[in-house]
């Protein structure tokens, strides 16, 4: 047991408590930014006078070295130590001697975890803004490349009016760049340094709070104390962010078990992103897509664990806010996993345009557009639905396709229609003529193609 604390006890600690309390089976995770946050510290007490030169120097170049040597292999983080705090300060001073002691001048394990949680999720939201740039690119070459294959758009998962392929990406274009917004802008409110807090209230020592700041690239030490060490509104956001990526890519995976289901065929999984079966043989499940789906559930389960450690909590540091960083960390790990297979399933997927086009014609996703006809034909548009209704149910007695109809049979509903009925009834039209800004017509997808083109050359990272 190596502990930062033990002056002003008479009894060594149960072992059982000893063990429920170290952190360092997970916060070893932490040692960069730990050793990140240590220098910049030190270097501050240095400029303050509060170290002496040699001193301060010693203890950075030891910091470096530790780290060095853990990435090397040649110092292994045990779990004798509490936490990832005291096994750098415990392998500091075994190794400079008197001067490690010296790092904690005017810091608290308290101020220092809140920077070191900080620094690491700023480091994690930039990989998983990258991850989803990667993930944009190749939402837009799905984009690109399928202007041309019509599909039905759905609701209540009923056939409704027939869009493209590419539309149908280009709302998940329009959400994965909002779920970059929502990092970038957790991330600029984040960005303040917690350091020289303290435990809760500061200390006496002249510390340069706007120093160690600005060696940490943050904007600005954190305004209050207690504040500064008692906040984790910045990791309820980012879990809440987490939570819609998955979402998103969650609602993505269920369209395509569905789509890659024996009785829809619109798309094919690539062999090197599906699964078989141990005893039907002629399987090829989509166990990528239902995995992310899955997880999904256990990144939301960190959100509400989160939000639920935190609500009873009085001000300022609790133990409690040491169960940050387990279900962070999994989130994370979980988030940034499932980005990477998602695009990687995407990109290989196959669509099967004649398929797609197929179900586009069927389930009378003309109906609209029949119905829009006589509209163009002087009809009010309500009187307009109640004839194309009637004509639906006709042509489901028959079993047919509303262009299936003579001319003749759909004078029968209305006396307005007439030869041009089929052209206005043609899928290209349905699809390629809804060019109202944000819809799947011709005119209509290329200004979308064109923004999201500019939007990735703009926001490029
Ligand atoms: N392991 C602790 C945590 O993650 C570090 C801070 C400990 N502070 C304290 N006052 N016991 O929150």
């Amino acid at each position: 047991m190596a502990q930062l604390w033990g002056g002003r006890f008479t009894k060594d600690t149960d072992q059982l408590v000893y063990d429920f309390n170290a952190s360092i089976r997970f916060d070893k995770r932490l040692l960069p930014q730990d050793i990140q946050g240590s220098i910049a510290h030190v270097k501050m007490l240095k400029k303050q006078k509060i170290l002496s030169d040699s001193e301060g120097e010693t203890i950075r170049a030891a910091l470096e070295q530790i780290l060095q040597d853990v990435r090397d292999g040649v110092l292994e983080i045990t779990d004798s130590y509490e936490d990832v705090h005291s096994f750098v300060e415990a392998v500091l001073t075994e190794r400079i001697g008197e001067a490690g002691k010296k790092l904690h001048t005017g810091r608290s394990r308290n101020d220092q975890v809140a920077t070191d949680m900080k620094l690491y999720v700023r480091e994690e939201i930039e990989q998983i803004d990258g991850l989803l740039y990667t993930l944009l690119n190749a939402v837009e070459k799905i984009i690109e490349d399928n202007t041309g294959t019509y599909m039905p758009g759905f609701t209540h998962l009923q056939k409704a009016q027939p869009v493209t392929a590419a539309h149908h990406f280009g709302a998940y274009f329009e959400m994965f760049r909002r779920d970059r917004e929502r990092l970038a802008d957790i991330r600029k409110r984040m960005n303040t340094c917690p350091l020289g807090a303290g435990a809760l209230a500061g200390t006496t020592y002249p510390l340069d709070r706007a120093y160690t700041a600005e060696l940490l690239e943050f904007d600005a030490p954190s305004a209050n104390s207690m504040d500064a060490v008692s906040d984790r509104d910045y990791l309820l956001e980012t879990l809440f962010a987490l939570s819609v990526i998955q979402m998103h890519m969650s609602r993505s995976c269920e369209e395509i078990c569905i789509w890659n289901s024996d009785d829809y065929r619109y798309v094919e999984i690539d062999d090197s992103y599906s699964t078989g079966s141990s005893i039907m043989p002629q399987k090829k499940n989509p166990d990528i897509a239902e995995l992310i789906r899955g997880k999904t559930g256990r990144v939301y389960g960190a959100l509400i664990q989160m939000l639920t450690t935190m609500k009873g909590l009085p001000l300022a540091y609790n133990k409690d806010m040491q169960e940050d960083k387990e279900l962070s960390f999994d989130a994370i790990d979980t988030v940034c996993s499932c980005i990477r297979l998602y695009t990687g399933m995407l990109s290989t997927m196959c669509f099967r345009k004649d398929i797609l086009r197929r179900a586009a014609v069927q389930g009378f996703t003309n109906a609209t557009d029949a119905a829009d006809y006589l509209v163009g034909k002087g009809i009010p548009f309500r009187d307009a639905h109640a004839v194309t209704g009637r004509i639906v149910l006709s042509c489901l007695e028959k079993g047919c396709a509303i262009d299936d109809l003579s001319l003749d049979e759909m004078k029968e509903f209305s006396e307005a229609f007439e030869e041009d009925i089929y052209e206005a009834l043609k899928l290209e039209t349905c699809a390629d003529r809804r060019n109202t800004a944000g819809g799947p017509g011709t005119d209509a997808m290329k200004e979308m193609i064109r923004q999201n083109q500019a939007y990735l050359e703009e926001s490029k990272c």
